[in-house]
């Protein structure tokens, strides 16, 4: 009910702008978001790398409605990569939504940028994830996906363990040199494509995460859950799978400290690090996911006071 809320929240731009001016609002955003500016991402990179992690960033940018606003997003990534290759590859990567780059009014659009990120991001010796969006993009994705996928084989998929076709996916997916980052999904999604209660999502987590584990593809466990982290680390060990094999992702910002035990351990742990003064609809997917996040964000507001 609360999620349903606030994930419709998420759409409402009379709430974006209560949101965007309420006085806890800068210090809450910092926390989840590096900055507004390619400088902001940049320190935060460098903040991580020397931590021993990997980061993979987002320009964040998704009410996309012109070819200019999809050009400039592209353009934004153009200009990173070629920073990042400046000492921060292969540690950083990025992570793209094609819905910025012009998916929802132009698909050929959407890919054509896809691909110029792609050609920078091999120039620049790092690669490109895409970022999943709602189901009615699934396809779509998976399609432009595979078509970069011939030019650029490690261009990586996001599946959402909420969606019952999921598990169907990653077996298509778990090949050879194939990136997918699986997560749980951040989405209000109807009953006929996605199971609505945690237990379901987290049992479909498993069996994905199962399929990708023993596959031959290169998993990426995107979860801050505890018990989803365990057992990703004792699928490890059951299928032999050594820290460069796979790695463990989640959100900047959140369970640093956990992010840190893991590096102790030795895995690999990349940070997905948010950029861009388009922040809105991201902060409210991470408020919307769990009540626990709700009160985290409490947290963050209260201890500002
Ligand atoms: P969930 O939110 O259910 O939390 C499980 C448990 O984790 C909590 O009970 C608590 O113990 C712990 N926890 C969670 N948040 C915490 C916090 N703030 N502080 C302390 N403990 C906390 N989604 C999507 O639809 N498309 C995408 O492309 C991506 N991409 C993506 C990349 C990466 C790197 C990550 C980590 C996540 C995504 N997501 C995503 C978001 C994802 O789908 C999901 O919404 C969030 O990761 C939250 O789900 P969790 O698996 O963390 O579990």
């Amino acid at each position: 009910m609360l999620r349903s809320v606030i994930l419709a929240a998420s759409r409402s731009s009379q709430v974006e702008r209560l949101v965007a001016t309420a006085p806890f609002t800068r210090d809450v955003v910092r926390r989840f978001v590096a900055g507004a500016a390619t400088d902001d991402a940049l320190r935060a990179t460098r903040e991580l790398v020397a931590d021993g992690q990997a980061v993979t960033l987002d320009y964040l940018g998704e009410d996309t409605t012109t070819p200019e606003q999809a050009n400039a997003t592209r353009d934004e990534y153009l200009a990173l990569l070629s920073r990042l290759a400046a000492g921060l590859t292969p540690a950083a990567e990025v992570s793209v939504k094609l819905s910025a780059l012009g998916q929802m009014f132009d698909e050929q659009l959407a890919y054509d940028n896809a691909r110029a990120i792609c050609a920078a991001a091999d120039a620049a010796g790092t690669t490109v994830t895409l970022d999943m969006e709602d189901h009615t993009t699934t396809d779509s994705t998976l399609d432009i996906l595979a078509k970069l996928r011939k030019d650029h084989p490690g261009t990586g998929a996001v599946l959402q363990a909420y969606l019952r076709r999921t598990e169907s996916d990653c077996r298509e997916l778990a090949s050879a040199g194939s990136r997918v980052r699986l997560c749980k999904g951040a989405y209000k999604e109807p009953e006929s494509v996605a199971y609505q209660s945690a237990r379901e999502v987290d049992k479909s987590y498993v069996r994905c995460m199962n399929v990708l584990m023993s596959g031959d593809g290169y998993p990426m466990l995107a979860t801050h859950d505890p018990r989803l982290i365990a057992i990703g680390e004792d699928r490890a060990r059951w299928f032999d799978r050594d820290p460069g094999r796979f790695e463990f992702q989640m959100l900047y910002g959140i369970r640093p400290e956990e992010q840190q035990r893991l590096v102790g351990e030795g895995y690999t742990v990349r940070t997905y690090v948010p950029y861009g003064d388009q922040w809105y609809g991201y902060l409210m997917r991470r408020l919307a996911e769990r009540p626990a996040n709700l009160a985290f964000f409490g947290r963050a507001v209260l201890s500002k006071k």
